[in-house]
C-alpha cells in the first residue's frame, strides 16, 4: 500500500444523530474520553458554556437549551484489531444540531460522512426526530451503528427496542452486544460478538469503565456473577440466536443492516465497545460523485446530458467539496468559516486550488483541523478529514476546489423554505447592511433569500421558525440591522428550469419569458440568482405546474 492509500484507509468520518436529550453530547463526551483526547469528560458540555458566555448567538443557544451549530472533533484511537505498533485509526466525529428546524444543516453534515452512528434513548425508542433523520441517511444508504443509551434506567424491552428499530427505520438489527438487565438491575452486556461479559460497575462518571472480563455463556463464573440474572441472560441468547440476523457487512455498507449496542454514555459503560466495533465496521472513506468538465461551474442547458465520474479518496490529485459555513467561530474575530471534506489526494499546508465555481486558482490559507482538545493548523489532510478554511466571502455551500480539474460534488442541496417574512427596514439607511447581513447569511445555508421580480423587498425563507429567529437575532447584533418581518402569503417555493425538450433554445427561451409574464407577482430570485417561484398554497402550485407542462418545479436545488 502506498502512503496515500494507507492514510486514507486508517480514516473514519461519522455524524452522530439522535433526538434531543438521548445522549448525544454525553456520548460525544465519553467517546473523547476514551481516546484520550480529553482528561476529564465535560469539557465538551465545558466548552460550550465557555463560548456561550462570550456569543450572543451562542447566548441565545444556550439560553432554549438547544444546539444550533455543528461542530467537528478529531481524534486518535489504536486500531481494535492491529498490532498497538500499528498506525492509528484518526477519527473524524461531526456533530449535528439537535433542533428539528436546523434539519437542512443537519442533511449537508451527512452528505460529509461516510457512516451515522445513532444515539437511542432506550426509555423512549425511536423519536420523531431520529425517524427524520434516518430518513435522510436513507437517501444515501449511509451505513448506521445503533447505540440504545441509558440502560441504568427502565428502559423498553431489547427485543421491543429492537422491533422499534426496525418497523419505524426500516433497518434490521444486529445487536452485538446484549443488555443483563436494566435500570437498578443492570449489570452490564454481553458481547455477542467475542462471547464474553463485560460487567458493569458504578464508577465515578469521568473515570474509564474497564468492566470485567469473563469467557462464555457457559462459563461457571457468570452464575457467581449474575446470580438469578444469568438464566435471563442465557434465554436472552438463545432467542437471540433464532431471531436476529447475523451480522451482513454488505447489508450494514448498504443502509440495511444496523448493528447495536447497549450501553449508558453518562457511566462511560458500553462506549468502548461501540467505538471499536464502529472502528471495525464502518467504510473508510468512500467515492464520491462529481460533475466534471464546464458543466461543474455552471448549470447545463435543459437536455444536456452532464458528464459525471467518481472521485476514488486514493485519487492522487486533491479535491474537495464545502458542506457547511460557519459564522462566529472566534467571537473576538468576526471569521467565517468554511468547512470543507478531503475526497481525494493530499491537502497541504498553505497549498493553492482550484476553485471550481470561480474558475480560478485560490490560496487556501491556514486550514484548521479540530482536535478534541484545540484547533490546530493543518499539516497534511487526507480523504474523510474536515478541515475548516478561512472565507473571506468567496467560499460558498457547495464548493469543490482541485488541483486544476473542473469538478462540482454533487448531492448538497436547498431545500424548499415554508415559512416566508417579508424584511421591512426601519432605516432606509441600513439597506446596504441589510443586504450584506442577508447575502452572508444566505451563503451560510443559514436562511435563504429571495428578491421578488416585482418590489424592493427581500422575503426571506426558512425551513423552521428558530432559522428566522437566529437570523433576526444575528442581523441586528452583527449587521445592526433593525427590521420588521411581516407574514407574507405564500407558504412553499418552487425552483423553475426548463424541462429537457426537443425545442429550440429561442423557443424555450420565449415559453420562459411568458411564464414570467403571467406570474411575476410570485416569482423571486435566489441568492444565487435562480428564478423561484412563491406559491400561496399547494393548490395554486398545481395549477400552475399544470398550466406549464415544460416547465420543472424542483422542491430542492443543488448548490452550484
Ligand atoms: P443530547 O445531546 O442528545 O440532547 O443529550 P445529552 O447528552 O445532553 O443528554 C440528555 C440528558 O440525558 C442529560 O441529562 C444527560 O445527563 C442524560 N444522560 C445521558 N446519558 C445518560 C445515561 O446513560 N443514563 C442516564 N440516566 N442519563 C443519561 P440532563 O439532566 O438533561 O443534563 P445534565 O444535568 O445531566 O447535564
Amino acid at each position: 500500500m502506498n502512503e496515500l492509500a494507507a492514510e486514507v484507509a486508517r480514516r473514519r468520518t461519522f455524524a452522530i444523530i439522535s433526538h434531543p436529550d438521548a445522549g448525544k453530547t454525553t456520548l460525544t463526551e465519553k467517546l473523547l474520553l476514551y481516546s484520550g483526547a480529553i482528561q476529564l469528560a465535560g469539557a465538551v458540555r465545558a466548552k460550550k458554556a465557555g463560548r456561550a458566555t462570550t456569543s450572543d448567538w451562542m447566548e441565545m443557544e444556550r439560553e432554549r437549551g438547544i444546539s444550533v451549530t455543528t461542530s467537528v472533533m478529531s481524534f486518535e484511537y489504536p486500531h481494535p484489531e492491529l498490532p498497538p505498533d500499528a498506525p492509528p485509526v484518526q477519527v473524524n466525529l461531526l456533530d449535528t444540531p439537535g433542533h428539528a428546524d436546523f434539519g437542512e444543516d443537519t442533511y449537508r453534515v451527512l452528505t460529509a460522512v461516510d457512516a451515522a452512528l445513532m444515539v437511542i434513548d432506550g426509555a423512549k425508542g425511536v423519536e420523531e426526530r431520529t425517524e427524520k433523520l434516518i430518513e435522510i441517511c436513507r437517501l444515501r444508504d449511509t451505513p448506521v451503528v445503533t447505540f440504545i443509551n441509558k440502560l441504568d434506567r427502565e428502559c423498553l424491552d431489547p427485543l421491543e427496542l429492537m422491533s422499534d428499530v426496525e418497523k419505524k427505520l426500516g433497518m434490521t438489527c444486529c445487536p452485538l452486544t446484549w443488555p443483563i438487565g436494566m435500570g437498578k438491575r443492570f449489570k452490564g452486556v454481553y458481547d455477542l460478538m467475542h462471547n464474553r461479559l463485560h460487567l458493569f460497575q458504578a464508577q465515578g462518571h469521568d473515570k474509564i469503565q474497564q468492566g470485567i472480563l469473563v469467557e462464555g455463556l457457559h462459563d461457571p463464573r457468570l452464575d457467581e456473577l449474575l446470580g438469578d440474572q444469568v438464566d435471563e441472560l442465557r434465554q436472552a441468547a438463545e432467542l437471540l440466536g433464532e431471531a436476529s440476523a447475523p451480522l451482513d457487512h454488505a447489508a450494514f455498507l448498504a443502509g440495511k443492516q444496523t448493528p447495536l449496542l447497549f450501553g449508558s454514555a453518562m457511566n462511560n459503560f458500553g462506549v468502548r465497545e461501540l467505538l471499536e466495533a464502529y472502528i471495525r465496521l464502518a467504510p473508510g472513506p468512500l467515492a464520491r460523485e462529481a460533475i466534471t468538465g464546464p458543466a461543474a461551474a455552471t448549470a447545463p442547458a435543459p437536455g444536456e446530458p452532464v458528464p459525471t465520474r467518481r472521485v476514488a479518496p486514493t485519487e492522487e490529485a486533491f479535491s474537495g467539496f464545502v458542506f457547511k459555513i460557519q459564522a462566529n467561530m472566534d467571537p473576538n474575530h468576526r471569521d467565517r468559516m468554511a468547512f470543507l471534506r478531503v475526497c481525494s489526494g493530499v491537502f497541504e499546508r498553505g497549498m493553492r486550488a482550484h476553485h471550481c465555481r470561480l474558475g480560478r486558482e485560490v490560496g487556501l490559507g491556514n486550514a484548521t483541523m479540530f482536535m478534541a482538545r484545540d484547533r490546530e493548523i493543518v499539516e497534511a489532510a487526507y480523504a474523510g478529514d474536515i478541515i475548516g478554511l478561512p472565507n473571506h466571502g468567496t467560499i460558498k455551500i457547495g464548493d469543490t476546489f482541485t488541483a486544476g480539474e473542473q469538478l462540482r460534488f454533487t448531492g448538497i442541496p436547498s431545500f424548499a423554505p415554508e415559512l416566508f417574512r417579508r424584511v421591512l427596514l426601519k432605516s432606509p439607511l441600513k439597506a446596504k447592511a441589510l443586504a450584506k447581513g442577508l447575502q452572508q447569511l444566505a451563503e451560510e445555508g443559514a436562511i435563504q433569500v429571495f428578491k421578488p421580480l416585482v418590489g424592493s423587498m427581500f422575503i426571506v425563507g426558512a425551513v423552521g421558525q428558530l432559522q428566522l429567529e437566529v437570523m433576526k437575532h444575528r442581523l441586528k447584533s452583527e449587521y445592526d440591522v433593525d427590521a420588521d418581518y411581516e407574514s407574507v402569503e405564500y407558504t412553499t417555493a418552487r425552483w423553475i428550469t426548463p424541462k429537457p425538450t426537443t425545442k429550440s433554445k429561442i423557443e424555450v427561451q420565449k415559453m420562459l419569458e411568458g411564464f414570467q409574464q403571467k406570474n411575476q407577482g410570485n416569482l423571486a430570485h435566489d441568492s444565487h440568482g435562480d428564478l423561484a417561484y412563491l406559491a400561496p398554497n399547494k393548490w395554486n402550485l398545481a395549477k400552475v405546474e399544470e398550466r406549464f407542462p415544460d416547465l420543472r418545479f424542483s422542491s430542492t436545488r443543488e448548490h452550484t
